[in-house]
């Protein structure tokens, strides 16, 4: 399995990268730092996290060429519309400390707002001046891509959503191949205060494998072919997480695991609902 993944614009994303939803800014320099010397070549972050000074700080605590690292971060809902971003990727760009980003996504439709598109058209601005090498989204169901794509004619590159063995998005992992699209999964170990690290499927082919449970999850999705971003506040479990290389799941642990789907397994709020 190659680290990387090309995405429709040409570019190549690492598969698996460090989500930082929740990390406190004030811990980020050293966990990101941390991260980055242990192999983790691409982190995740976003305006609503209010890490990015952090996160940025983390980046140049390392040795580790900044050309070498893929940095992702999420325009904050309450922003969008097309000037309202121009202005807010500057600021990301500020407090990153960085002059390229490698990927900036919508963080959520939010219909409702109905400023998508409009935000899409500045995506589109930004990575045609050069700010931004890949443009994507997260949270869209296949209904506010097709309007995106209609509207403009660019499809995104990346589509970043809940997934994970208890709710493994078909429809939209379907929908996302057939239009040439990436599909990341967050939330991939199910959410804080989930069961699956302990459900005993999983349980068992760790066992058999010799690997923990997070492992055998995050590599699943990695033979789907996802991106990955596994979060983690402390770095031994950053580090076990990264630890996915040199094993694979059979053909029947993965039929195993697509048994776990369950039609009620998502944890958090569906995209019609959250409006900023
Ligand atoms: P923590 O930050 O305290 O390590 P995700 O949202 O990515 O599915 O992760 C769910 C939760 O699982 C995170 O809040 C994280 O908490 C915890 N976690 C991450 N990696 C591991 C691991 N290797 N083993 C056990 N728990 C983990």
């Amino acid at each position: 399995l190659s680290p990387h993944i090309t995405l429709n614009d040409g570019n190549t994303i690492p598969r698996l990268g460090l989500g930082v939803w929740r990390l406190a800014d004030a811990e980020a320099p050293k966990l990101i730092a941390e991260a980055i010397d242990a192999g983790y070549r691409h982190i995740d972050t976003a305006q609503a996290y209010q890490n990015e000074g952090g996160v940025g700080q983390g980046l140049k605590n390392t040795k580790v060429r900044r050309r070498d690292i893929w940095v992702t971060s999420k325009l904050q809902t309450s922003l969008q519309g097309y000037d309202s971003t121009l202005r807010a990727f500057d600021q990301t760009m500020s407090k990153l400390g960085l002059d390229q980003l490698d990927l900036f996504l919508v963080h959520w439709p939010a219909p409702a707002r109905d400023q998508y598109v409009a935000t899409w058209k500045a995506f589109i601005e930004l990575q045609q001046q050069g700010r931004i090498r890949s443009i994507g989204v997260s949270n869209f169901l296949p209904e506010h891509l097709e309007r995106i794509i209609g509207e403009t004619g660019v499809t995104p590159a990346v589509n970043q959503i809940e997934l994970h063995p208890s709710f493994q998005q078909g429809a939209s992992r379907d929908w996302h191949n057939q239009h040439g699209i990436v599909t990341e999964s967050y939330s991939p170990l199910g959410g804080k205060g989930t069961a699956l690290l302990e459900n005993p499927v999983i349980a068992g082919i760790a066992r058999r494998l010799g690997k923990s449970p997070a492992q055998v999850i995050i590599r699943w999705h990695l033979q789907l072919d996802l991106v990955v971003l596994p979060k983690s506040s402390k770095l031994e479990r950053a580090v076990e997480n990264f630890n996915v290389w040199d094993f694979d799941l059979t053909e029947n642990d993965m039929s195993a695991i697509a048994g776990l789907d369950r039609p009620d397994g998502k944890t958090l709020p569906h995209p019609n609902e959250l409006n900023d």
